[in-house]
């Protein structure tokens, strides 16, 4: 070996100082023969939703995108194909439908074809959203902000085989033939197929197409080289290879994403699609079974319509095939916007005791026999409904009640689940709850000992959605730790943390309405998150009991109060704001004045409206009413206002740092006896020391409102004076689980350390039990807490194994820098 010059020796000490010294040491002592409590089998699922073309465009494999003409007034995603010389037209038609779920079909007319031919194109899901004509305004509002048309067509490969089906009917004078074909974009032709016939009532056509050459952004045609008009609908193409080979089945490749993410359970179909905007475009059961054909599908208020071909018993199907099991969110009569009430309450009791009966009942009964003609005789065990998503207040207690009541006397197995959006319901023992966060890294990091001390006796919980949607660090590896570190308390408490899921699953890549998503795909290619990596992670390596572990650990700095702003009313108040402004140092961040005529800003739970130079809140006695201004990635800022309340006996609401939850100043509230600093699960030190001090304010009176953030600080002021103040403690810089793993005789340990310094740490395995000094080791981690996957670079942030060696009762191991590591020790 040569010997190192004196300038490289000097390098090295400095290297080897400045790594000791930064690098402050942590402790890990894990008891390992004191078993605690069990974990739930069930602790790591998933929450599949139909948002971001999740299903529809996603994971359900229909390539066609607007198959049955009726996602919007045009003929979306269709256009016509004319040869040179060639003359036709296509337009929708509701003459003679197919069915009454389906009434529009395309009426395709060709006029000349002069040895041509006349045809229409479908590009499958390429293209940009639809919405219903009358909803299209409020769609736009809502959600179309994150759409681009960057998706390609039709992705087929070459020798592989393609299903088709469509259905047709001619006018008198026109008999076919029919030509259908995968083709390139420029009309090269990879795979084709010829119908002979074409009859004057409806018909359908089935067969397969098997392509020559692989292509991403191909389209499917239906020509004729003969003159004629002709309707079709319900054009199909499916891959032939289905996850598991099911008919009407799921797309491959993104099923065994999902698979690999070890899910215990999935829960189905939504969220707020299943809530939907209104009752009208709710989602309901019994409209997504059956015969594709016959399924009317509905708009969505994620912002495109759903076929439905992904329905009930297909949701059952695929948590059957991928061994989760289901659980299914039940409409409970309540919309965004309206409530079911009398006769039309009782229609979703009855949907609910209909739905358990199609999962499980006997082929005897009525659903039980459509069960079983969908090709599935034998029971599908659902043994888990959730009774609507993010409901709650009078209204929903009621509701839940109904239900609850209706399926635990037909069904006492069933384990139902509450919502706890605003509060739990009291009227009803409950099996579980759902508790629903998407915040910062540092709030998930906070909040890892948010269940140790839950009460026992209480019901048990579903995290049914959690996810770091703060802007700045979304779908990063620094959301993934925060995470992560939420997860280790999620495990160490997985006697009452009976399961969990990270919310939402996929996304379309260019359909985005939700950010972010854990797997993103296109037609073709799909990546995860780090996130998605964190989720596989714990789930593969849960351990069936807790071990007692002591960790000790440098801390971060305190986090940061950040995200946008808002102004609100509750109980039904109502209350006016003006001359709204966030700045930060000297910069506006954000300047809201108000003049009688202007659009107004979206007002959630109540309604707004502009009078005199200001923006009037008017509330709901059952929500409070809140409108938001700014943006996630603001923090330091000083937020003023001057409000006045109008009427009602709550306080005037001012909403700061949005990124973790409803943080609230309320003024003059509890009947307009105090003021309250409102921070539901934010690990706070407050001057003074309770939420609420006394005051008051005057009905009419315009009063200066100031909350200043700084840093972990925020400061609340009225009028110009300090009235109560909190900051933030600083968090944990290193978070950890162990668990036993009895059938594999493993100690399964689990290290988080969400700091930008590698972590020497000493591990001490204490109890009688030998360790075998060989471990697996599996790490995921990167220098830049803000590195991510993309489809240029899908895994840049992956775990990866790494044998461990040299452990023992007493040992140390390094956790490199913003990592997760699991490691998985035998024991003798
Ligand atoms: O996960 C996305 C949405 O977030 C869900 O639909 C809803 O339940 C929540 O608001």
């Amino acid at each position: 070996m040569k010997p190192l010059s004196k300038k490289s020796h000097f390098v090295l000490i400095l290297l080897v100082l400045q790594s000791v010294l930064s690098a402050e040491p942590a402790a890990i002592t894990v008891h390992i023969d004191q078993p605690g409590v069990k974990i739930s089998s069930l602790l790591y699922g998933i929450f599949f939703e139909e948002i971001n073309r999740a299903g529809d465009g996603g994971l359900y494999a229909e390539m066609i995108q607007n198959r049955s003409f009726e996602d919007d007034t045009t003929p979306i995603a269709w256009t016509l194909v004319q040869s040179p010389g060639s003359e036709g037209g296509i337009a929708l038609d509701q003459q003679s439908s197919l069915n009454k779920n389906n009434p529009t079909s395309l009426r395709l007319e060709i006029k000349k074809t002069d040895g041509g031919r006349v045809g229409v194109a479908n590009d499958g899901f390429k293209g940009a959203p639809q919405r219903p004509p009358e909803q299209r305004e409020k769609w736009k509002l809502q959600f179309d902000q994150a759409v681009k048309e960057s998706h390609s067509g039709i992705s087929v490969e070459t020798g592989k085989a393609y299903d088709f089906s469509f259905y047709a009917r001619s006018a008198k004078g026109f008999a076919g033939p029919l030509t259908i074909s995968i083709e390139k974009q420029d009309g090269t032709v990879l795979a084709t197929h010829s119908i002979e016939k074409v009859a004057e009532q409806w018909n359908k056509t089935e067969g397969t197409l098997t392509a020559k050459a692989s292509d991403s952004n191909a389209r499917l045609v239906i020509s004729s080289t003969q003159t004629g008009i002709v309707w079709l609908d319900m054009v199909s193409l499916f891959p032939k290879e289905s996850f598991k080979g099911r008919a009407n089945g799921v797309r491959v490749d993104l099923a065994r994403m999902i698979a690999n993410m070890h899910p215990g359970f999935i829960r189905f179909p939504g969220g707020c699609f299943v809530e939907g905007d209104t009752l009208e475009n709710a989602t309901r059961w019994k409209k997504t079974i059956g015969d594709i054909a016959e399924r009317p599908g509905h708009y969505n208020l994620w912002g495109y319509r759903s076929t439905d071909g992904l329905g009930f018993h297909e949701y059952l199907q695929f948590c059957e095939d991928i061994g989760a099991e289901p659980l299914f969110v039940i409409n409970c009569g309540i919309a965004h916007h309206g409530v079911a009430t009398g006769d039309k309450m009782d229609e979703f009791v009855q949907d609910a005791l209909d739905a358990i009966e199609y999962a499980n009942g006997p082929v005897e009964s009525q659903w039980g026999a459509m069960r079983a003609k969908a090709g599935h005789p034998l029971p599908f065990n659902l043994r888990y409904m959730e009774i609507g998503n993010e409901n709650g207040g009078g209204a929903y207690y009621e509701r839940f009640a109904l239900m609850h009541d209706a399926i635990k006397k037909l069904h006492p197995e069933m384990q139902l689940i509450a919502c706890v959006w605003h509060g739990m319901p009291t009227n009803r023992p409950l099996d579980l709850i759902d508790e629903h966060y998407y915040r910062s890294p540092e709030w998930f990091e906070s909040n890892a000992t948010l269940y140790d001390s839950y009460d026992r006796k209480g019901p048990k919980i579903y995290i049914g959605e959690y996810a770091v949607t703060a802007k700045l660090w979304a779908g990063k590896l620094a959301a993934a730790l925060g995470e992560a570190a939420f997860m280790t308390g999620m495990e160490r408490n997985g006697d009452i943390v009976a399961m969990g899921s990270y919310a939402p699953l996929l996304e379309l890549d260019g359909w985005k309405t939700w950010t972010p998503n854990a797997i993103v795909f296109d037609n073709s290619r799909s990546f995860g998150i780090p996130s998605y990596y964190v989720q596989a992670l714990f789930a593969a390596n849960r351990a069936d009991v807790v071990l007692p572990l002591e960790l000790k650990a440098p801390e971060n700095e305190a986090p940061k109060f950040s995200g946008p702003v808002g102004i609100g009313t509750r109980g039904g108040g109502s209350a006016e704001f003006k001359d709204i402004k966030v700045t930060q140092e000297t910069k506006t961040l954000f300047e809201a004045n108000f003049s009688d005529g202007q659009s107004l800003p979206k007002c959630a739970g109540g309604e707004c409206k502009v009078q005199g130079g200001a923006l009037v809140v008017i509330g709901k006695k059952t929500s409070d009413a809140n409108v938001f201004f700014g943006d996630k990635s603001w923090s330091n800022y000083t937020f003023s206002l001057k409000a006045r309340k109008v009427s009602g006996q709550e306080g005037l609401m001012v909403l700061f740092a949005n990124n973790d939850g409803r943080l609230i100043w309320n003024v003059g509230g509890w009947a307009n006896t105090a003021h309250g600093l409102e921070m539901p699960k934010i690990n706070v030190t407050r001057v003074p020391a309770k939420i609420q001090i006394p005051g008051s304010i005057k009905l009419g009176q315009w009063y200066d409102v100031r909350v200043e953030l700084k840093g972990a600080s925020v400061k609340c002021y009225l009028d110009g004076a300090l009235v109560q103040e909190a900051i933030r403690p600083p968090v944990p810089s290193m978070f950890a689980v162990a668990g036993l793993k009895e059938s594999a005789g493993e100690i399964i340990l689990k290290v988080v350390n969400t700091s930008n310094e590698p972590r020497t740490t000493t591990i001490a395995m204490q109890g009688s039990k030998e360790i075998l000094p060989e471990a697996e080791g599996i790490v995921m981690a990167a220098d830049d807490p803000m590195a991510s996957n993309s489809f240029e670079n899908p895994e840049n942030v992956v775990p990866k194994a790494r044998r461990i060696s040299g452990v023992a009762s007493r040992f140390e191991h390094a956790f490199p820098a913003n990592s997760i590591t699991v490691i998985r020790a035998k024991v003798k």
